[in-house]
């Protein structure tokens, strides 16, 4: 019994080492990109051509060589963060870089099912900010790639460029040096999974031109939407994410052909390490949604109802032919918040 013990914490202990560093003791430039962009959320400005975030010296080369990518990295940043808050806004974890308030307890140190979806998220992002880059032009290398399928229309056209997009994150976040342990391979199927949810949000938009409304020849495009559309899709990757063990760590970092066929099981799905601590520690004083919500919120502890005072536009009217003016109406609605 005691035995065991002892060894559950060696695993754990190497395990959250593992977490952090590759072999040369630094960590790769995929993972140090994706924590920097989630962590800085006071959008400081850093030397180097990126400005983002402390860029590698390859990408800063990369930022030198394409003026608008920093602009790009720093939408990507903001779009990404700003989602996460709106969509985990009444969820236990919301989006906080450490778990129960306490500094010590980053959600970068292990991977834990939080870690998985940022680095899900933000690659997510940049693949995102990437193609929207090309299709209006801000991204000089890459307008009107080969995004365009054959079909029986007459199919001309320039939308975002998803394929691009999702080639230009993996070359910019360093995916060829990030290495093939374990832990990289656990990280870089994270990646793809968030990259390839923004992918599977593409709707391809056809416009007709013809005599009378007939639709002689067709104009199709891929459209991305905005990123929030690919959020319900990625929060629903976090609820389904697969909690694994590392296969014979005594082989320290190498996957195992054991190992690599149960990935490949797994292939799209957010994988972790670590259990997430309990959050309930830290929510008192969250406001709910509704009672439903304080429910799972609170952690049973309970609520308290206060008022609110929302205003918001209505009655509105046009007015001297061309104008909206709305009046300011005032409503009182019910504020719960977590015991
Ligand atoms: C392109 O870049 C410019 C300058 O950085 C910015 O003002 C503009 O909004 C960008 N366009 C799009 C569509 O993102
Ligand atoms: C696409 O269409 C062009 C003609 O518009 C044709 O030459 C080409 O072979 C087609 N490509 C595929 C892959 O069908
Ligand atoms: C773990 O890896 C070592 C070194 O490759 C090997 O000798 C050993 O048999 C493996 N153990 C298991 C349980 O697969
Ligand atoms: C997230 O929750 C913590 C408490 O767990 C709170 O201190 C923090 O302000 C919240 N952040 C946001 C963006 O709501």
């Amino acid at each position: 019994m005691f035995k065991s013990g002892v060894l559950t914490f060696l695993i754990v202990f190497t395990v959250s080492i593992f977490a952090a560093k590759n072999v040369n003791g630094s960590q790769p430039v995929l993972q140090k990109t994706i924590e920097e962009l989630f962590t800085d959320r006071a959008d400081v400005i850093y030397p180097g051509s990126c400005k983002t975030f402390r860029s590698s010296a390859r990408q800063s080369k990369m930022c030198k060589k394409e003026p608008g990518l920093s602009n790009i990295i720093l939408t990507a940043k903001q779009q990404a963060i700003t989602a996460c808050e709106d969509t985990f806004q009444y969820d236990r974890w919301n989006c906080s870089l450490v778990f129960n308030k306490r500094p010590k307890k980053s959600i970068f140190k292990k991977i834990y099912r939080e870690t998985a979806f940022v680095h899900a998220l933000i690659a997510a992002s940049i693949a995102h900010a990437v193609a929207r880059g090309c299709a209006s032009g801000n991204l000089s290398r890459c307008a009107c790639f080969g995004s365009f399928k054959n079909t029986s229309w007459h199919v001309r056209g320039c939308g975002d460029d998803f394929k691009f997009g999702k080639r230009f994150t993996k070359n910019f976040l360093e995916w060829k040096q990030a290495g093939s342990d374990q832990i990289a391979e656990i990280i870089k199927q994270d990646v793809i999974v968030g990259i390839d949810s923004v992918g599977e949000q593409m709707k391809e938009i056809c416009k007709c031109h013809g005599f009378s409304g007939s639709c002689t020849t067709k104009t199709c495009w891929k459209r991305l939407g905005p990123f929030n559309s690919a959020m319900g899709l990625l929060k629903k990757h976090y609820h389904h994410a697969v909690k694994r063990k590392l296969v014979n760590f005594t082989t320290k970092r190498a996957v195992t052909p054991k190992a690599r066929k149960r990935m490949q099981l797994d292939k799209n799905n957010l994988i972790y390490l670590q259990k997430t601590p309990n959050l309930c520690f830290s929510t008192k004083g969250r406001i709910c949604k509704d009672i439903h919500n304080c429910a799972t919120l609170c952690c049973g502890r309970g609520y308290v109802t206060g008022k609110k005072i929302v205003k918001s536009r209505c009655k509105c009217k046009m007015v001297d032919c061309c104008f909206v003016k709305c009046d300011t109406c005032v409503e009182t609605v019910d504020l719960f918040t977590c015991k």
